[in-house]
């Protein structure tokens, strides 16, 4: 395969970056095969390693790869669990991170209003709500926490959520729940996901729903299976359920986004939710530390601060007159927790947003899902490897996990990372190895990571014959 063309990524009529590429040959550039070694010893040869830098698509993802600074000596098949900040990120954290140097208070004093808003704007805009309805966090894990805990729960009420949610929605909800003599319920979402549709998994969570639950807690795209989870129809089906209860008691529907955010062509409109969490240090490629939680039309009235808000005015003010602040807050500046910040990192995560929406959200979206598609398709194929994530894209996002016949996920993992592939386990009770295809990633490494994975044979197949099932 030789790739020739110079692929320039027309982004609002200008193109990123202004690197000319011939790109040539893929994997059969790579160094000479490696000679299999005796029977006792490794179990597989490494394939040959192609020139990871060359790995091109030899259309216009080439220009957006170029963005990043990542290793060409691996394939970067984890993006899901910490972002690699592309050029136009780097470039602005450096600008900051330079002129907070130079003189730290004046320029904190002079720009942090502006750029702290104009990051809460982009993920605003991002997201189709205004400003007022985001609240800048450092992670998932914070926004999660923030929500859970300032949700004002009685005793008598619960939050519902399922047994496959993350140990961060298990926790918070826990806590919550300690705190305010609320219960929590968690229900299977699913016995077998290989039956996993649409309907059933809205029917699961609804049919779920008692007149005591306040809080259905879901997650967007799982980190262990990779489902996706139908949150639009979810909501319809709740906001049926709203509509015959009173307001305060009416089901707040809060989800870990962390895992759609940024790969699905989403907004709070047509997700539906009350309160949408994501870090933007994963598949948006944004500054580490950064995160979002996004409200829809309700706002943030049905939650309190639980850490001080440097950006709620009414509280300072309160403050300082010696007087008691509004008990309800409803933005997101009352919202996000004060304290001093890696400005620099904050600041830059506009320059995420416009990063993405250069190349076009919907853009995106298809490109992790046509790579995705292509990785589970191979996967399937291979007979030592069970595939986990479903393949239909409505029940599936990034996030590829698979287990390979003879190797707990660790070791496969491990055994990938020998292939230079990166890959990555999520601690769940029962955990996968997974791969997750992003932006930054071509189909040739998807073939690359096939190819790798087909030869791959379990410890105890390791003499047989290379081409059987072990
Ligand atoms: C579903 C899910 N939620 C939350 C997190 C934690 O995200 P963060 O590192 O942004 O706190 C993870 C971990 O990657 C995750 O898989």
């Amino acid at each position: 395969m030789r790739f020739t063309r110079r692929g320039v990524l027309a982004i609002g009529g200008a193109a990123i970056g202004a690197g000319a590429a011939t790109f040539a040959a893929t994997r059969d550039t790579g160094p000479e095969p490696v000679e299999p070694k005796p029977a006792a010893a490794a179990p597989s040869p490494p394939p040959p390693r192609p020139d990871f830098s060359k790995l091109a698509s030899g259309d216009d993802w080439d220009e957006v790869r170029r963005q990043f600074a990542f290793s060409s000596e691996v394939v970067h098949l984890s993006a899901l669990l910490i972002a690699s900040h592309p050029a136009p990120v780097r470039a602005r954290i450096e600008e900051y991170r330079a002129r907070l140097d130079a003189d730290p208070v004046q320029y904190l004093q002079e720009n942090n209003d502006r750029l702290r808003d104009a990051s809460m704007a982009a993920a605003a805009k991002y997201l189709a709500i205004e400003p007022k309805h985001v609240a800048l966090t450092e992670s998932t894990t914070m926004g999660l926490g923030l929500v859970y805990h300032g949700l004002q729960l009685k005793p008598g009420q619960e939050i519902l959520t399922t047994e496959q949610d993350y140990y961060v929605t298990y926790e918070a909800t826990r806590l919550a729940a300690r705190r305010t003599g609320a219960g929590v319920r968690r229900i299977p979402l699913f016995e077998d996901i290989d039956e996993v549709a649409e309907p059933a998994l809205v029917e699961r969570v609804i049919g779920a729903i008692k007149p005591e639950t306040r809080v259905l807690a879901l997650t967007w795209v799982h980190s262990s299976s990779g489902l996706k989870m139908p949150i639009r129809k979810v909501a319809d089906a709740l906001a049926e359920i709203n509509a015959r209860r009173a307001e305060a008691d009416q089901v707040l529907f809060v989800v870990d986004g962390v895992h759609g955010f940024a790969n699905q062509d989403a907004t709070m409109e047509s997700l539906g939710c009350d309160f949408l969490i994501a870090g933007c240090h994963k598949w948006l490629f944004g500054p580490r530390g950064t995160g979002i939680v996004a409200t829809g039309k309700r706002g943030f009235r049905d939650v309190m601060p639980t850490i001080p808000s440097f950006t709620d005015g009414a509280a300072w003010s309160a403050w300082q007159k010696g007087k008691e602040p509004p008990d309800s807050i409803q933005t997101g500046w009352g919202f996000m927790p004060g304290g001093f910040k890696a400005f620099e990192h904050q600041w830059a995560l506009a320059e995420a947003f416009a990063f993405h929406e250069r190349i076009g959200k919907a853009k995106i979206a298809e490109r992790t899902a046509s790579l995705a598609s292509r990785l589970k398709d191979g996967l399937a194929d291979i007979a030592h490897v069970r595939l986990v994530t479903p393949r239909a894209p409505e029940l599936s996002a990034g996030i590829v996990s698979f287990d390979i016949d003879g190797f707990t996920p660790n070791a496969a993992a491990k055994r990938l990372r020998e292939h230079a592939i990166v890959a990555s386990v999520a601690p769940y009770a029962r955990p996968h190895v997974r791969l997750t295809p992003s932006l930054a990633n071509t189909p040739a490494e998807i073939d690359y990571a096939l190819q790798t994975i087909a030869e791959i044979r379990p410890p105890q197949t390791a003499t047989r014959p290379s081409g059987k099932k072990g």
